[in-house]
């Protein structure tokens, strides 16, 4: 049986950061869903015909990073019929061998509630935006005001709203190295596996 991680939180908290280590730790599979959502919102278009047509390449766009990008994001990912067209995809990944990882808003809720670990990954808003400026280049009150919108918007959608599993561990890296919020979620999934 192929065991599955799934990472959720809020913008720029470090799941992609902990769920990509994790991978790499345990030998698994990861997919940035975030990913999918950005590639549907760049396209352009008719977003629900854009998420039944998705294509891997869509997904190597190099403008996906951008904060527009993850407003666009997050526009298309309120649509319930773009979420209905990406549900397979992500649910067959979660059962690659021998594991997979995956990292999004709702993967402890809504596409793999039967995960053997979840995480629900946190942080200050003013430490979220402040890594999200560093790594964009931007300006932090710029980023903090994305940051809120997108969080306030996924938060109040009636389709897949962020929000932790009632069983999701959760870890607020407000305070900890990439290394120490690293090593705390591998302990636990390492518990879980034991
Ligand atoms: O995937 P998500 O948007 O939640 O966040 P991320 O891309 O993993 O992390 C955002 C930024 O915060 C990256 O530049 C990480 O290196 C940094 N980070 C950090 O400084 N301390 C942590 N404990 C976790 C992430
Ligand atoms: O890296 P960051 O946390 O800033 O964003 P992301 O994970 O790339 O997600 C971009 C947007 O896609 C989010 O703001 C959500 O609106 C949406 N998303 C979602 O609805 N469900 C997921 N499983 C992943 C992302």
């Amino acid at each position: 049986m192929p065991f599955t991680i799934a990472i959720d939180g809020p913008a720029a908290s470090g799941k992609g950061t902990i769920a990509r280590a994790m991978a790499r730790h345990f030998g698994f599979s990861h997919l940035d869903t975030g990913l999918l959502y950005r590639a549907v919102g760049a396209l352009g278009g008719d977003p629900i015909v854009a998420a039944r047509g998705l294509q891997p390449a869509d997904l190597e766009r190099d403008d996906l990073r951008s904060a527009e990008a993850g407003q666009a994001a997050s526009r298309v990912a309120a649509i319930p019929e773009v979420r209905a067209a990406l549900v397979d995809f992500q649910r067959r990944f979660a059962r690659s061998e021998p594991g997979a990882v995956l990292d999004g808003r709702d993967i402890g809720t809504v596409i793999c509630p039967e995960a053997e670990v979840k995480l629900y990954v946190t942080a200050s808003d003013q430490v979220r935006a402040g890594r999200r400026a560093l790594e964009l280049g931007a300006d932090v009150a710029q980023i903090l005001t994305e940051l809120r919108e997108r969080d306030a918007r996924d938060a109040a959608r009636d389709v897949a709203p962020m929000r932790p599993a009632d069983d999701a561990i959760m870890l607020d890296t407000s305070d900890l190295t990439i290394e120490q919020a690293l090593t705390q979620a591998i302990a636990h999934a390492e518990r879980v596996r034991a």
